[in-house]
């Protein structure tokens, strides 16, 4: 088959159908065709899109997805978010829908890139314009095509609604995916999928406790703006880690957010306080651990990178703190 070709992809007892196109992900030819299956973090690591593949042979985009395993390819199961058709199909997802579920009405935008800002050390808020406005909720996240196969999760930090998006984020030295978005410059084109993601507060009675490592900040961020936007009367207790003061980027915004809240506070930690820092010094498991006394009937929201996540839901699970009661986003 060229480049180009179109497969047939059938949902197992039912009339339904949506063409793919050949290297094209199956999911994204579902949604195009608006044929809704189950999804979540649209890149390779939550399971939520595994299907029976029962007639037909696919393409695997991302070898290494954290939710594929050796027993699912022995039993037929396929990611759809990381598989393209490279013949007709026939697959048996757990369920369909004519309608996207409502806080996953995903689609593929054109974007231009308008506007950058340094916000730290390697660390940079980037501002894509999108074809149209689009909503999501805040704190979900959206996946940029970076190009030659590239695709990156980024955090959306600005509130939902707009065709402006706004993204912070770090760049790692000789990896890929960042090494490629900061290079983009001003008035790049690119596709960007949005939204993805289970990053969302909860309609609940329970305080807030939202907790952000490094570049995590950008959905603890949007978060923030959509509670003050909706003037939500919960008690929201903030905790931003760094290693730096030049890291905790956005400080002053959070604090002014926090402000505008009924009860919100801000607390940040940093592992190497310079001078003047008259905050909590460590990492931001030992600004969140004295505080957990006070947060035992709150809901947790984490953001940032893996060793921070993992740190801690281990104190929250130690502390007892009920796993429906935590959320969380690990940047790995
Ligand atoms: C839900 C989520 C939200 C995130 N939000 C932010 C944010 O707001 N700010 C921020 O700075 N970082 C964020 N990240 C991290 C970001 O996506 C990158 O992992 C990080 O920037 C390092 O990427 P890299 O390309 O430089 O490193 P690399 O080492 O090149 O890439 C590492 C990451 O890319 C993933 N990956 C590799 N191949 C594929 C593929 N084919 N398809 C999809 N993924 C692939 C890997 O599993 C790994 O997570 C988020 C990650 C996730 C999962
Ligand atoms: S693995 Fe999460 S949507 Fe595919």
């Amino acid at each position: 088959m060229a480049a180009g070709d179109v497969h047939e992809v059938r949902i197992a007892d039912s009339d339904t159908w949506f063409p793919a196109l050949e290297g094209e992900r199956i999911l994204r030819a579902a949604q195009r065709a608006g044929v809704w299956l189950p999804f979540e973090c649209g890149w390779g690591s939550c399971g939520t899109c595994k299907v029976v593949l029962l007639e037909g042979a696919v393409s695997a985009l991302f070898d290494d997805a954290p939710s594929a395993s050796p027993r699912d390819a022995r039993r037929g199961r396929i990611l759809v978010c990381q598989s393209s058709a490279t013949t007709d199909l026939v697959i048996k997802p757990s369920w369909v829908s004519g309608e996207p579920r409502p806080e996953f009405d995903t689609d593929s935008c054109a974007a231009v890139l308008v506007e950058e800002e340094d916000l730290g050390p390697d660390i940079r808020r980037f501002r894509f314009r999108l074809d149209r406005a689009i909503g999501y909720r805040e704190g979900q996240h959206a996946i940029l095509d970076l190009g030659a196969g590239l695709r990156r999760c980024y955090s959306m930090a600005n509130l939902s609604g707009s065709a402006d998006v706004d993204f912070i984020a770090k760049r790692y030295d000789g990896r890929p995916g960042s090494e490629r978005l900061f290079s983009l410059g001003k008035g790049a084109e690119i596709s960007i999928e949005v939204p993805y993601g289970e990053m969302w507060v909860r309609g609940s009675e329970r305080p807030l406790c939202l907790v952000a490592g490094g570049t995590g900040v950008a959905p603890i961020l949007g978060m923030l703006r959509g509670l003050v936007a909706t003037s939500d009367p919960r008690p929201t207790h903030v905790f931003f880690g760094a290693n730096t003061r030049d890291e905790l980027v956005c400080w002053a915004d959070l604090v002014g957010l926090a402000g505008e809240l009924h009860d919100g506070r801000v607390t940040g930690a940093l592992v190497r306080p310079g001078p003047g820092w008259d905050g909590a010094r460590g990492f931001v498991t030992d600004a969140l651990a004295p505080a957990l006394p006070d947060l035992t009937s709150a809901t947790f929201y984490l953001a940032g990178p893996p060793v921070m996540t993992d740190a801690v839901l281990a104190l929250l699970k130690e502390s007892g703190v009920q796993l429906d009661r935590i959320h969380y986003d690990s940047f790995g």
